[in-house]
C-alpha cells in the first residue's frame, strides 16, 4: 500500500446510490471534467438519476452557467450502470451515497474495499453515522464522511469529517480535489452528529419554533426576517467574522443579557407535534406552516433551483474578486 500524498490526483470517481443525492453528486465530478460512473441495484432510480441530471444541465445552461452545446460533452463523462464491478474499474475515490440504512451500508462499503485499488478513498455521504468508528477495519484512514447537500448539483459546500486515522495528505488531496472541481470544503476535525450546517440550521430551528410559540411573530415575519436580513448578511460574513464587525465589547454584553432567555429545550416542539399529527408535512404531504395550492412540488423546486444558480453566480463573482472571503 503506498502512502498517499499531495500529488494524489483523482482521476475517475465512482459514486454509489442513484437517489436523491447521488445524480447530483455525480453531476458535480462530469462537470469538474472527471470521468464518473453512478451505480445503483435498482435501474430505475439510474433511469431517474439520469433523468435529474439532464434537467440539472439544462437549468444551468438556460441560466448561464454552462453553455449549451456543453451538455453533451458532460453526459458523456457519465457512466450509469448497476454492475458495481464495472463502475469501480479504475476509480480512485468512491462516494457512497446509498440508504442511510447501516445494514445497506456495511454491505456496500465492503463490496467497494474488495473492488477499489488499494489506496482508493470511500467518501460516506452519511447524514447521521458515524460511519468509519462503525466499520473500523474497511480502509482505516481512507474510508472517511463527506457530506453533500441537497440539491448537492447546485449547494457548493462539502463538509469532510476527519477520523483520529485520517492521514493530513488524504485530507489535503480532497480539499484539492473539490477546490479544482468547484466546490468548496470544510474539514471538521471529528465526528459530531449533525455535522456542523445542519447543527446550526437546527439551532435556528428550535429558536425560531420557541419565537413562534412565544408568539413574537408569524412564520411569514420569521421567514421574511431570516431571508432579509441573517440569511443576506451571512453570506458575507460568516458568524466569527460578523462578531468582530459588532465588536466583541457588543458580543459579550448581548450574549449576557440574551443568552439566557434563548430556548435550551431538548424536547420536540409542540408546533412540530402538533402539525405532524394532522398530517401536515410540508411539501410531501398537504402542506406545512403554509398551504402551496397552486404550486406543483416539481415547479416549487425548480424555482428554488433557480434562485440558487442566481445566488451562486453571484457568490462565485463575489469571492473571486476577493468581495467575499473564503
Ligand atoms: N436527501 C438529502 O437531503 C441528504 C443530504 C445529505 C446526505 N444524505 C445522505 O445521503 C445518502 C443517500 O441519501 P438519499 O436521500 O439520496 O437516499 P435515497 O433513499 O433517495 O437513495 C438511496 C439509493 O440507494 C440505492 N441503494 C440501496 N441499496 C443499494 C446498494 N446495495 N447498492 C447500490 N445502491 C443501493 C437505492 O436504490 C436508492 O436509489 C444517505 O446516507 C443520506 O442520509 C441525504
Amino acid at each position: 500500500m503506498s502512502e498517499m500524498n499531495n500529488t494524489m490526483k483523482f482521476k475517475k470517481v465512482l459514486v454509489c446510490g442513484s437517489g436523491t443525492m447521488g445524480p447530483g453528486i455525480a453531476l458535480g465530478f462530469a462537470m469538474g471534467k472527471i470521468p464518473v460512473s453512478i451505480t445503483d441495484i435498482d435501474s430505475g432510480a439510474l433511469d431517474s438519476g439520469q433523468e435529474t441530471i439532464k434537467r440539472g444541465l439544462e437549468l444551468f445552461a438556460t441560466q448561464g452557467m454552462i453553455p449549451k452545446d456543453a451538455i453533451k460533452t458532460i453526459m458523456e463523462r457519465i457512466e450509469f450502470t448497476t454492475d458495481l464491478k464495472q463502475a469501480a474499474d479504475g476509480a480512485d475515490l468512491a462516494i457512497e451515497a446509498v440508504s442511510e440504512n447501516p445494514e445497506i451500508k456495511e454491505k456496500v462499503l465492503r463490496d467497494l474495499d474488495n473492488l477499489l485499488g488499494p489506496d482508493a478513498i470511500i467518501g460516506s455521504n452519511t447524514s447521521a453515522l458515524p460511519v468509519p468508528e462503525m466499520y473500523p477495519d474497511i480502509r482505516p484512514g481512507r474510508l472517511i464522511i463527506v457530506h453533500y447537500f441537497n440539491p448537492p448539483h447546485i449547494m457548493p459546500l462539502v463538509e469532510i469529517v476527519k477520523t483520529n486515522k485520517t492521514p493530513a495528505d488524504v485530507i489535503s488531496a480532497l480539499r484539492a480535489f473539490y477546490k479544482k472541481i468547484g466546490k468548496y470544503t470544510v474539514v471538521l476535525n471529528k465526528f459530531l452528529p449533525g455535522f456542523l450546517v445542519n447543527r446550526i440550521q437546527l439551532a435556528v430551528m428550535r429558536e425560531t419554533l420557541f419565537l413562534l410559540e412565544e408568539g413574537l411573530a408569524e412564520p411569514e415575519e420569521i421567514d421574511t426576517a431570516f431571508k432579509c436580513c441573517s440569511a443576506l448578511r451571512g453570506v458575507v460574513h460568516g458568524p466569527f467574522e460578523h462578531m468582530d464587525m459588532i465588536g466583541l465589547d457588543v458580543i459579550s454584553a448581548a450574549t449576557g443579557f440574551v443568552f439566557p432567555l434563548l430556548s435550551n429545550s431538548t424536547e420536540v416542539p409542540k408546533t412540530i407535534t402538533d402539525l405532524f399529527s394532522k398530517g401536515r408535512l410540508g411539501y410531501k404531504g398537504d402542506g406545512g406552516f403554509y398551504d402551496y395550492p397552486d404550486e406543483t412540488k416539481e415547479e416549487h423546486i425548480l424555482k428554488r433551483d433557480r434562485a440558487l444558480i442566481e445566488e451562486l453566480k453571484l457568490f462565485k463573482k463575489l469571492v473571486s474578486e476577493g468581495e467575499i472571503k473564503i
